[in-house]
Parts: C-alpha cells; structure tokens; sequence
C-alpha cells in the first residue's frame, strides 16, 4: 500500500504510527519516502498553477497540465493545486473523478497515439477512442490513450502509433495486439 500526505514532519510521524500496523516496511524508512515524494510533485503542481496565474476557472486546463507533465495527477498534489486556486479540496477531487481523461495512477505503458484528425475523423477515429476505452479487455492494465493530429499516414485512416510502431487502418485488434506484442518485448527485455 502507498499513501500520500500533504504536511510536515509532525503530520508524516503521525499517518506512520498509525499506518505502522500495516506496513510492510519500518515507517520511518516509509516516513523519508512520503517526504520526498510529496515535495516533488507539490512543487510541479504549484509551479503548473502559477504558469496559469492560479486561476480558479482554469482548474480543467491545470489538470490537464499536471497530468501531461507527471503522466497522471496524483492524490498528494490534489490538495496542493486547491490550494493554489483558493478551491476546497472537494472541489479539485470533484473534476478529477467526473471526467474519465484524468488518471489518478500512472498509465500502463505503452502509450497509444491515436490520430483524430480530418481524414482519420472521417473513417472513424471517435467510435474507435470510444471502443478503446470501454470494450478491451486490457491485460496487465489500460494503456495511456493520446490524441494526435495527423501522423502523416492519411492514407491508411484511421491511423494509430502504439510506441514506435505506425498502425494504418487501425482496429480495436491491432492496437491491443501491438501493445501486447510491446509488453511481451519488455518483459522480455527485464528477463534476459
Ligand atoms: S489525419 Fe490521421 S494520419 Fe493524417
């Protein structure tokens, strides 16, 4: 189990004690690695805000800042990016949970670009996102899903990058097969 925190010292010694029942490891060695954690990803996610000048209206944007420059929106920034726009916590929590493009875990790789522009519009880019998330069956988890406008390979629309592989008339099939095919590659890699 991982848990994120947001405060000091006194706040970090406290969720240990009380977590020390249920973690695996010694909680102070769980205490330095929430502290560090945490400092990291407040200070992106204030430094997203602020490039937005903090603006309460921007929350969307923000979030799709965050999620872009950290790969997903972690809980521990959450609290850290309402306070910047002056929102509650509820309010942040809110967006993040409604809308299905937010993540609040890192994706499993690899990363899917599919392509939604003119041409690839045309001969059904929409119904096949749609599909994507909602008919595979992914093993090993969801892979991240990206729009892109127009990977050169009109001709062949709809049209899909999984990793470093070009896909023309890509299908719900050929995209789960590449990024099985991908992750079979990796973990080959990881054993030799
Ligand atoms: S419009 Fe999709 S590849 Fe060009």
């Amino acid at each position: 189990m991982r848990t994120y925190v947001q405060g000091g010292w006194n706040d970090i010694i406290h969720l240990c004690n009380a977590a020390a029942g249920r973690l695996a490891g010694p909680p102070s060695v769980y205490c330095v690695e929430l502290m560090s954690n945490n400092g990291e990803l407040i200070e992106k996610a204030q430094e997203i805000c602020r490039a937005r000048q903090s603006r309460p209206d921007a929350l969307i944007e923000i979030l799709h800042d965050v999620q872009e420059a950290l790969g997903h929106i972690p809980e521990a920034a959450m609290p850290a990016i309402a306070q910047e726009l002056n929102l509650s916590n509820a309010e942040v929590y809110g967006v993040v949970s409604f809308y299905h493009d937010f993540r609040t875990a890192p994706a499993s790789g690899p990363v899917v670009r599919l392509c939604r522009a003119e041409s690839c519009q045309a001969m059904g880019c929409d119904q096949l996102a749609t599909a994507l998330e909602r008919n595979v069956d992914w093993q090993g988890g969801a892979p991240e899903i990206r729009t892109v406008y127009c990977l050169g390979n009109c001709a062949l629309s709809p049209a899909a990058m999984v990793g470093d592989e070009l896909i023309g008339r890509a299908d719900v099939r050929k995209i789960a097969d590449a990024v099985a095919a991908v992750r079979q590659d990796r973990k080959e890699e990881r054993h030799g």
